[in-house]
């Protein structure tokens, strides 16, 4: 099968590219480079020993887009590409909603035109909102988004649910992430935030390398046991494995909207994280109480009993392996 992987030199995206090679699927990347580097394509040949062809291609050029695919005979795709940091999207919601919904639609309406139906969206727990129970199920449906960037990832849902009525020949996956972090245990390919980073991991990792002086831990008065906020953190490669088996399911089934979330089902807490980070890796991250970020929920984490279900997939990583993994990487950045 040829898969068609949007934003596939990005964090998910590039860890993904490698499970699929690693499965034997033909890959072709559409990546702007936005928020990635072609240094990636050479990092993912060493790892699988496959060659992936890459289009630096910009999903708003229309023409660009139906260009790979009149170039390559696409079975399916993974789309990964869009703007992603949530405060950003506060600030400049114009520039995400052009963005990641334009981008989108150009994409699916260019499917369209070459008879390709195959789908699957890279989502968000973000899309809950707050439901008012901390273990989302995907019965939930969707709830009221904090910000543009979520707000994108609801409307490309309701999209695709659209496109999936007027068109009963389209198989569309929807995986609604939850936190992910690591990176690939060879160390080669990780998550390189531009700038100062919003989240958490990213932030730790510049604490522990020197580069940034301190991290500040955005509340300890949540109603949790620590009173810091509590998430469920995903192994990256866990979560790219997930996409295989989306897809798979996908190939193998009648044709339909899937949801599925993709966590672990366990929350860890900020506190917990820095502390399984400073004992795994032997460093120190200083750290100090800062007051509560906007829009923080105190704790949230996957039911994820419909991916095991339904696609045989669940969460095999420890906390153990994101920290040690994390850190992997950025040791070998920094070297
Ligand atoms: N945190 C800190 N200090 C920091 C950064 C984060 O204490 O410097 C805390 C946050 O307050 C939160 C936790 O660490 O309690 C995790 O924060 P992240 O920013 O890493 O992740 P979020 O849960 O806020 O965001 C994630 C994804 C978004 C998605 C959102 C909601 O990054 O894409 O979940 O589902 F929209």
């Amino acid at each position: 099968m040829k898969v068609l992987v949007t934003g596939g030199l990005g964090f998910i995206g590039s860890h993904t590219v490698v499970e699929l090679l690693e499965k034997d699927y033909d890959v072709i990347v559409i990546d702007n480079l936005y928020n990635s580097e072609l240094a990636v394509k050479d990092k993912i040949k060493q790892i699988t020993g496959k060659e992936v062809k890459v289009y630096t291609d910009d999903l708003l050029d229309k023409q660009a887009v139906d260009k790979i695919f009149v170039e390559n005979d696409i079975d399916e795709v993974i789309h990964f590409a869009g703007y992603k940091a949530v405060g950003e999207s506060v600030r400049k919601p114009l520039m995400y909603y052009h963005n990641n919904l334009m981008s989108t639609i150009n994409l699916l309406e260019v499917m369209k035109e070459h008879n390709v139906k195959k789908f699957v969206f890279s989502s968000s727990a973000t899309i809950y909102g707050d439901p008012g129970n901390p273990k989302y199920v995907e019965t939930m449906g969707r709830g009221k988004t904090t910000s543009p960037y979520g707000t994108t990832k609801c409307m490309i849902e309701q999209i695709l649910e659209d496109l999936y009525v007027s068109d009963n020949e389209w198989s569309i996956s929807l995986l609604r992430y939850f936190n992910p972090i690591g990176a690939h245990e060879s160390g080669l390919i990780g998550e390189k935030p531009n700038g100062i980073p919003n989240n958490l991991m990213p932030y730790i990792l510049k604490v522990a390398s020197g580069e940034l002086e301190i991290l500040n831990i955005f509340g300890n008065d949540y109603n949790t046991p620590d009173g810091t906020c509590i998430r469920d953190y995903i192994h990256v490669v866990d979560l790219a494995k997930g996409h295989v088996c989306a897809l798979d399911k996908l190939e193998n089934s009648a044709s339909g909207v899937y949801v599925y979330n993709l966590g672990s089902g366990k929350g860890y807490s900020v506190l917990e994280i820095v502390n399984t980070f400073e004992r795994v890796n032997g460093v120190k991250v200083n750290h100090q109480i800062a007051p509560r970020r906007a829009g923080d929920l105190a704790e949230f984490f996957a039911d994820p009993t419909k991916a095991l279900n339904e696609l045989k997939w669940k969460t095999e990583k420890t906390l153990e392996d994101m920290c040690r993994d994390s850190w992997n990487f950025m040791k070998k950045e920094i070297e």
